[in-house]
């Protein structure tokens, strides 16, 4: 096994070596929080801590697949502008051997406390799994204090993903995890140091109450309070397809109702899925100093198909979603891109108000690789309205079945597949292309669509259709390069 100095100068060298591949890569991204060489998965530990935004991620630097994973670092003062620091965690310790996985970060007398799970495999491929817990006094060192909290009976060792907060002077810990009955649950723990842990008990899913039966490992839990609620979001596996529901392998969405921290339970509604695109895994959020709910995604769900994606030509793979800000409107969470990114609009917008009927056109100045667009007051008189991006993507909205569909040109195949969603009416689109990304937020981010898309790399194009009349009002910006 290697020491925490020979993984760190490995990452290194490894960077290096590959840089010149990655940068020529066409898909390569321009605005795109994605690792610097290898695979990229999970947001971890986003905080605000001394003013600075911090996102860690799990990094595998080694190969474009997955691993012994190590904690990458960004960090930011504006959520546009990123500087990858020094490897945060490497798997140095045998707590860890086989992975620093997903985790935490909190503030606490002035230090960075994060947690993260050891993962742990024997020869026989037998799994154990300690959450652990690290110090930073400048954000970027780590003390590695090993773990805090040992396996409670009651589930098995896919026991993972840390996420800790304070509440009522009081600290919790939500856990990602599967019963010994192998069904899927979130596990509640509780602390008045941060470092003693008890396990309160199984705060919901397993084998009763509205999540009963739903899956049968539920990663990366989240829980926080939006206005007066409480909102669990998580990423269950084994969801059946339903309708138009479930359709990537794994999902990831959230639960709205109240937690009582002084006895540790929550009641709930209903699962909703947090996204309706292909690419959404893993979100993880926190509170900066404005009061807002922020969140990152990861841009791709584990098992499905991660390694046909052509970046794999140029040694990397995977990227998170642009951060997005929260919010709770009429039972729903909402989510729009944090204004911040406004600063990555070079110069000003394109501006059209257009009135089709029956027809297919480009508007003038409106393509490109990396732009933002918003379309506004549309109307949509009958039949169907649609917007093609590069030739790969296209996204249609129709006023008869009342849905809204993202369809893309498969990386695996070529073969056209779909994702889509009921949609009463459609009034707003904002979307966010780069190069290989695509985030579209629908009615003020009553719904969003995150996909990765493949155009031909000379393909800018942008073409709008319809089958009666529509309307909209469109702006279009080109976006810097800051990664
Ligand atoms: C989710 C996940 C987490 C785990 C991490 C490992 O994508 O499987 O449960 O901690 O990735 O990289």
């Amino acid at each position: 096994m290697l020491s925490d100095d020979q993984f760190r100068r490995k990452a290194f060298e490894e960077v290096t070596k590959h840089k010149e591949l990655v940068e020529q890569d066409s898909y390569r991204l321009h605005y795109h929080i994605m690792p610097p060489v290898g695979l990229l998965n999970d947001p971890n530990g986003f905080i605000q801590w001394n003013g600075t935004y911090h996102l860690f991620y799990q990094w595998m630097p080694f190969k474009t697949g997955h691993g012994a994973k190590f904690w990458g670092h960004y960090s930011s003062e504006d959520l546009v502008n990123w500087k990858h620091e020094e490897v945060a965690l490497t798997p140095s310790e045998w707590y860890e051997k086989n992975g620093c996985y997903s985790g935490s970060a909190i503030e606490h007398e002035g230090n960075m406390y994060v947690f993260y799970t050891g993962n742990v495999k024997d020869d026989n491929g037998d799994r154990e799994s300690y959450q652990c817990l690290a110090i930073s006094e400048d954000g970027i060192q780590f003390e590695k204090k090993g773990p805090v909290v040992e396996l409670p009976t009651e589930y098995t060792a896919h026991f993972r993903d840390p996420k800790v907060w304070k509440q009522d002077e009081r600290y919790f810990m939500v856990v990602g995890a599967q019963t010994t009955e192998l069904k899927g649950a979130v596990a509640l723990l509780r602390s008045n140091d941060l470092v003693d842990w008890t396990h309160v008990g199984i705060l919901t899913g397993g084998g009763s109450g509205e999540l009963k039966n739903f899956g049968y490992m539920f990663e990366c839990p989240d829980l926080f309070r939006l206005d007066d609620k409480e909102v669990l979001i998580f990423s269950p596996q084994g969801l059946e397809a339903e309708g138009m529901k479930y359709q990537n392998v794994y999902q990831a969405g959230y639960v709205i109702g109240t937690f009582n921290p002084s006895n540790g339970t929550y009641d709930h509604g209903e699962f909703e899925e947090l996204d309706r695109g292909f690419d959404f895994y893993a979100p993880q959020t926190t509170e900066d100093h404005l009061g807002r709910r922020l969140l990152f995604a990861w841009m791709s769900v584990p098992d499905q198909d991660e390694q046909d994606h052509p970046t794999i030509g140029h040694q990397w793979l995977h990227n998170m979603t642009i951060p997005r800000e929260l919010k709770l409107i009429d039972g729903k969470v909402f989510q729009v891109p944090v204004q911040e990114l406004k600063d990555l609009r070079a110069g000003i917008a394109i501006e059209h108000e257009v009135e089709m009927q029956h027809e297919s056109l480009q508007l003038e100045g409106v393509s490109g690789k990396a732009v933002e667009l918003i379309l506004e007051n549309i109307v949509v008189s009958d039949g169907w309205f649609d917007l093609t991006i590069g030739g790969a993507a296209r996204v249609t909205y129709s006023k008869k079945q009342n849905t809204i569909t993202l369809e893309r040109q498969s990386y695996v195949d070529g073969v056209v597949e779909k994702r889509q969603c009921y949609l009463e009416n459609l009034h707003s689109l904002h979307l966010f292309i780069d190069t290989s990304s695509l985030e579209i937020f629908v009615n003020g981010g009553e719904e969003t669509f995150t996909a990765r898309f493949y155009p031909a790399p000379n393909n800018e194009t942008i073409r709008f259709g319809a089958s009666k009349m529509s309307r909209f009002k469109l702006k279009k910006w080109e976006l810097t390069k800051v990664f």
